[in-house]
């Protein structure tokens, strides 16, 4: 099978197309043809060496899958060969998605939802499963609260805009003013341009003086340092950036605040959970780009870099049919 290969860590040029021998599903493994996948952060960090003891080389890398099951190992009993299916293989433990084929335990892999095409399914398993981790199983967020989104155009904000929405939420949330309509359209309650405003003198005024019960932080840095200031009592944060700077808890404090710190898990639930907010029509992924597995060195260099004109995700066809 044709796959992209990382032979060393380094630039976007770091991967090889090569041809490799296609895996075998063992007991309680699927064997998965991939149609697409996309491309998050955490795959540019992986390619440049912010993980090298996790990573041995070479390595196929890659964290999202959509695709149709090719055959199934021993023991396997929720799906057979020709299902449509979607997941996230998982992190730091064995390939990843940038290949033809792909092998997962049938544990951490979903039914992809029908509505959705691969290119949009592969660009909502990781960027969903942890938006629904923060927002649904970490910050609890209620009917009737109010949320500050950090990112709103990104792979993740834009989703946890969607989320926050079907759970009730009032959502604010920063974007570049380029990407203010799209975030409206996400759903967005009060859009704040990050550039020429200060979210808290915002949210401050918004809620009158009240702060939000959530802060859900994508950008990391003085995002989180500052999150207290623009927090109700008994407010939440939940980051799901490193902690690059040392911060001073003491304004938390006094909110009463909780700190949620999330690394995304892999798990069947959380993807039929998501599949049901797709199906009511309450979520669904935004592909702002599309590349060949070929050309994938340039859709990392293109996420890489800011003011990248992306809304929402990139994705990359596998199957060659899914590019004009
Ligand atoms: N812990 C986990 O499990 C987990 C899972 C997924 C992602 N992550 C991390 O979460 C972060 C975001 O991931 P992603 O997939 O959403 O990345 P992404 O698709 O690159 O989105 C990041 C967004 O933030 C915007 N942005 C940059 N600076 C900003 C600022 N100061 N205020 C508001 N928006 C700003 C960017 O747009 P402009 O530059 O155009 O403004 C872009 O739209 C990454 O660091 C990633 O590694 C962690």
């Amino acid at each position: 099978m044709k796959a992209m290969v990382l032979k060393s860590f380094g630039g976007p040029e770091s991967f090889e197309l090569c041809d490799v021998p296609k895996p075998v599903p063992q007991a309680g493994q699927v064997l998965v043809r991939v149609h697409a996948t996309s491309i998050n952060p955490l795959d540019y960090q992986v390619r440049r060496g912010d993980y090298p003891d996790l990573v041995p080389l070479p390595a196929i890398t890659g964290h999202d899958v959509s695709g149709v099951v090719e055959a199934v190992g021993p023991g396997v009993m929720a799906f057979a060969a020709g299902d449509e299916v979607w997941y996230t293989p998982q992190i730091f433990d064995g390939p990843g998605s940038y290949a033809e084929y792909h092998v997962a335990a049938e544990s951490i892999i979903g039914r992809k939802p029908p509505s959705l095409s691969h290119l949009e399914a592969a660009s909502l398993t990781l960027v969903g499963g942890t938006a629904w981790e923060a927002l649904v199983g970490r910050a609890a967020l209620q009917v009737g609260e109010t949320i500050l989104v950090h990112g709103g155009a990104g792979g993740v904000g834009h989703v946890a805009i969607q989320l926050a929405k079907a759970m009730g939420a009032k959502v604010f949330t920063t974007v570049r003013e380029a990407n203010a309509e799209f975030a409206r359209s996400m759903g967005a309650d009060v859009v704040i341009d990050y550039e020429k405003e200060d979210y808290v003198d915002v949210i401050m005024r918004e809620t009158a003086g009240q702060g939000v019960d959530v802060v859900f932080d994508t950008i990391g840095g003085n995002t989180l340092s500052r999150s207290p200031d623009a927090l109700a009592q008994l407010g939440r944060v939940v980051t799901i950036v490193d902690i690059a700077q040392p911060q001073n808890l003491v304004q938390a404090w006094g909110r009463n605040a909780s700190y949620h710190f999330v690394f995304t898990r892999q798990n069947r639930g959380k993807l039929d959970e998501l599949a049901a907010l797709v199906a009511r029509g309450q979520l669904r992924p935004h592909v702002g780009a599309v590349y060949a597995l070929a050309d994938l060195g340039l859709a990392h260099a293109r996420l890489e870099s800011p003011n990248n004109g992306i809304r929402g995700k990139i994705a990359i066809a596998v199957e060659p049919s899914l590019i004009a």
